[in-house]
């Protein structure tokens, strides 16, 4: 069945106490508005329509998510309510029946809308509107339903006491036929507590035109709406538990699995251990047999099969790691390119780099990459040993089976097999101790 998918987006979301649009808040590393236009996306749904108000189409990642996703913006000038942000999307008339998806409702599932449209389908129904049991209601419309017809959407600033007392919720997800959608929306009011047009009420106009309205009742965990930052933190937190269970369940081990924040695309091989205590952002491949150590803080990188990261390592965007590499505590990578077999163990700044094979950064290395105008890049070849707290001063390059010695300052390139040591010469005087000794007076 051919969709059309229209997102509303255009709230305020005043209860978020920020300055960035509601729908753009992140969850998993990627905003709300993106999580559901990536769900919207596993459909064949080429009609998707994004109610947008001013302030977010000007919002500059709302701007680059324009350029990922084919979608169309309708911009709502007035907040008149969920009814009248409809009517702003419909401005161009739809062909196919019309799912209404809410931009802070992120975590509906794509089988989940499956299961809508089987039932739209299956029932002839003119409206599914998607219910859930909560645990605890407050804040969300209420379901007045006979058997599996729905007959009215009360929403809670409108409610009775006895209303209020019923957990059946709305989650703000619809679908509806095309052929009768503009014509009750027409007939919406705004006679209600708060004087907006509410979606919910094309319930009972539905009904009263002999419509077949029904229900499709999921878990509540999908469909929990934020409207502040409380609700915010609880749907991440739920994410969290979704993709960590996913990982788990794939041959992820984590020894505490509560202590690991993943983002939506982090990707992991097989048989890879997970130690407490790692943030896992944006763009992060493990591949099998790797070990991520605690707290290390890993964004934009790969990791080889069987390399060993942490603890407290820090690895940033453009770090690919071959096989075997070993990344050790306080090691902080950037643009680094580490082959097969190389270590870093200790307390090392590697950034805009590539390591060969087999090397060995010691301790305390740090690369040099910024002069305070542009960054430049190191190379160091296979099998070379970097001694212990050298700076190497790029744009540089070190050969192959070269090594550098302790506590060199290196601004010149290195040839293959060369030994190059770059630091003041330690001069040793003989039996001269004693003497200090006698100058400064006292015996130390
Ligand atoms: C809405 C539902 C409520 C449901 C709850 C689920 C209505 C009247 N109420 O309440 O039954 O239980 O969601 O989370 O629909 N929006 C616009 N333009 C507007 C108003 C809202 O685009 O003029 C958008 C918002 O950005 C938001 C969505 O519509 O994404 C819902 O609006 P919100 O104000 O959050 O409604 P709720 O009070 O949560
Ligand atoms: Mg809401």
């Amino acid at each position: 069945m051919k969709l059309t998918t229209i997102i509303l987006a255009a709230g305020i979301g005043k209860r978020m106490k920020s300055a960035t649009p509601k729908v753009m808040h992140n969850i998993g590393g990627r905003s709300m508005l993106e999580t559901i236009l990536a769900t919207v996306s596993e459909f064949d749904c080429k009609d998707i329509r994004v109610v947008v108000s001013q302030d977010l189409e000007k919002f500059e990642q709302f701007e680059a998510l324009s350029e990922s996703y084919d979608f169309k913006s309708f911009q709502q000038k007035e907040r008149l309510g969920t009814a009248h942000a409809v009517s702003c999307a419909l401005k161009e008339d739809s062909k196919n029946a019309v799912l209404i998806l809410y931009g802070d409702v992120p975590l509906i599932s794509a089988d989940t809308i499956r299961e809508m449209i089987k039932k739209y389908k299956a029932h002839k129904a003119d409206i599914v509107c998607l219910g859930f049991k909560a645990e605890n209601p407050k804040g969300y419309g209420r379901l007045l339903c006979f058997n599996e017809d729905l007959i009215e959407i009360i929403e809670e600033k409108d409610a009775t006491p006895e209303q209020r007392k019923i957990n059946i919720c709305n989650s703000g997800i619809y679908i509806i036929n095309q052929k009768i959608i503009k014509k009750l929306l027409e007939k919406i009011e705004n006679k209600n507590s708060v004087g907006e047009y509410y979606l919910t009420d094309i319930v009972k106009l539905a009904n009263k035109d002999k419509h077949r309205v029904i229900t499709y009742i999921t878990d509540e965990d999908e469909v929990m709406g934020v409207n502040d930052r409380y609700q915010l933190s609880i749907i991440e937190r739920r994410l969290q538990e979704k993709l960590r269970r996913k990982h788990l369940e794939n041959g992820v081990t984590m020894i505490d699995p509560q202590t690991v924040y993943l983002s939506h695309d982090t990707t992991f091989g097989s048989d890879v251990s997970i130690e407490p205590n790692v943030y896992f952002g944006l763009g992060v491949t493990v591949a099998s047999g790797a070990v991520i150590r605690a707290f290390s803080h890993i964004e934009g990188s790969v990791i080889g099969e069987n390399s060993v990261v942490g603890p407290f390592a820090r690895m940033r965007k453009g770090t690919v790691l071959g096989e075997d590499v070993k990344i050790g505590n306080f090691v902080e990578t950037k643009a680094a390119k580490i082959a097969k077999g190389a270590k870093a163990s200790h307390l090392s700044y590697l950034g805009d780099i590539e390591i060969g094979e087999n090397a060995n950064i010691g301790a305390g290395t740090i690369v040099c990459n910024y002069d305070g105008f542009s960054k430049h890049q190191t190379i160091i070849g296979k099998d070379t040993f970097i001694g212990s707290n050298t700076a190497l001063v790029a744009p540089v390059e070190i050969g192959d089976n070269a090594i550098v010695g302790a506590g060199s300052t290196i601004t010149e390139n290195v040839a293959e097999n060369d030994l190059s040591i770059a630091r003041a010469r330690q001069i040793n005087f003989h039996q001269k101790a004693a003497l200090v000794r006698k100058k400064k007076g006292k015996k130390g």
